[in-house]
């Protein structure tokens, strides 16, 4: 399959006007173009759609990241995968349906709600909406209105790391069906393991978590083209209160220099920057455990507990 990277994410969450003013105001995403709407709206109605559902941008795209209103459980909706056109979607779903995969081709409402011009729809083995799009909905000249710059193009809108709870099924559907590919992994415990995967330049695109029985969400990562970009949202979340959940570090296998932060729906942000790119020629690595310095907070134990509230 044809996957060229993550476009777009949808969480649910109790309070999407917490999330409104978190991602805007802490994160320094700006409020995007909710999908139906002819323009960028001003500033009372920004950023939301009809159903009190927020949306962020960080690009061209007119929303990269969308909070849905939900009562039940937090966490993910849906992740939305781009590939290059209707040839690529029709074989993609064409594949999904020989595997014995759900594979449904989405009707005009259901690319108008997103912003895009085809979508398909399937489910990974841990029952995770996934969406399949071409021709996303973009707009000319964007500057981020707090002088943050986001790495997207080729490498998608960032990464999203997931639990697993039958990790072997997903990794065969994220590798063997999608087309990821294994970038490292790291033990964290006995039969637990931390596992990266890349399906453009971006060290990893989807990470997938054997630590716990359970399929949630850990974190969605955004990451800057300067580290004092980093080091200026740092400062927003501690002048804010915000809980960090893992400090200011460097970790070992994508050399990322990042924090993390809780946000108002319980799922974790990671800002970042400096990570290392994969080419064609990147070799799967077996990465000896830890961080080349900080995070502190993110153990095996305080991932799980986020894993099972978002
Ligand atoms: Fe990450």
């Amino acid at each position: 399959m044809d996957i060229l990277g993550l476009g777009y994410v949808g969480l649910d969450a109790p309070d999407p006007e917490a999330w409104l003013a978190f991602g805007r105001d802490i994160l320094g995403l700006d409020l995007g173009r909710a999908p139906g709407a002819d323009a960028y709206l001003p500033d009372e109605t920004a950023g939301r759609g009809a159903d009190g559902s927020v949306y962020f941008r960080i690009d061209d795209w007119t929303w990269r990241l969308a909070i849905h209103p939900s009562q039940g459980q937090p966490g993910l909706r849906y992740m939305g995968f781009e590939v290059a056109g209707p040839q690529q979607l029709e074989a993609a779903l064409a594949e999904l349906e020989a595997a014995g995969f759900p594979a449904r081709h989405g009707d005009a409402a259901e690319c108008a709600a997103r912003a895009v011009s085809g979508i398909g729809f399937t489910q990974d083995p841990a029952g995770r909406a996934i969406e399949l799009f071409y021709g996303p909905l973009v707009t000319n000249n964007y500057r981020n209105s707090r002088g943050m710059e986001f790495l997207t193009g080729d490498m998608g809108m960032g990464h999203i790391n997931l639990f697993a709870s039958d990790y072997e099924a997903n990794r065969d559907f994220y590798t063997r069906l999608l087309g990821f590919r294994l970038t490292d992994y790291y033990h964290v415990g006995p039969d637990q393991t931390v596992n990266f995967f890349h399906i453009n330049p971006r060290h990893h695109t989807v990470g997938l978590m054997k630590v716990a029985p359970i399929d949630g969400v850990h974190h969605v990562m955004f990451e800057c083209s300067d580290i004092d970009m980093v080091g200026q949202a740092y400062d927003r979340v501690l002048a804010a209160g915000c809980k960090v959940t893992a400090s200011l570090g460097r970790h070992s296998n994508d050399r990322i220099i990042s924090f993390y932060v809780e946000s108002p729906s319980g799922v974790e942000v990671e800002i970042g920057w400096g990570a290392i790119k994969v080419g064609p020629g990147w070799t799967p690595k077996y990465r000896g455990p830890g961080d080349i310095w900080g995070h502190h907070g993110l153990t095996a134990e305080n991932i799980e507990q986020t894993g099972r509230r978002a």
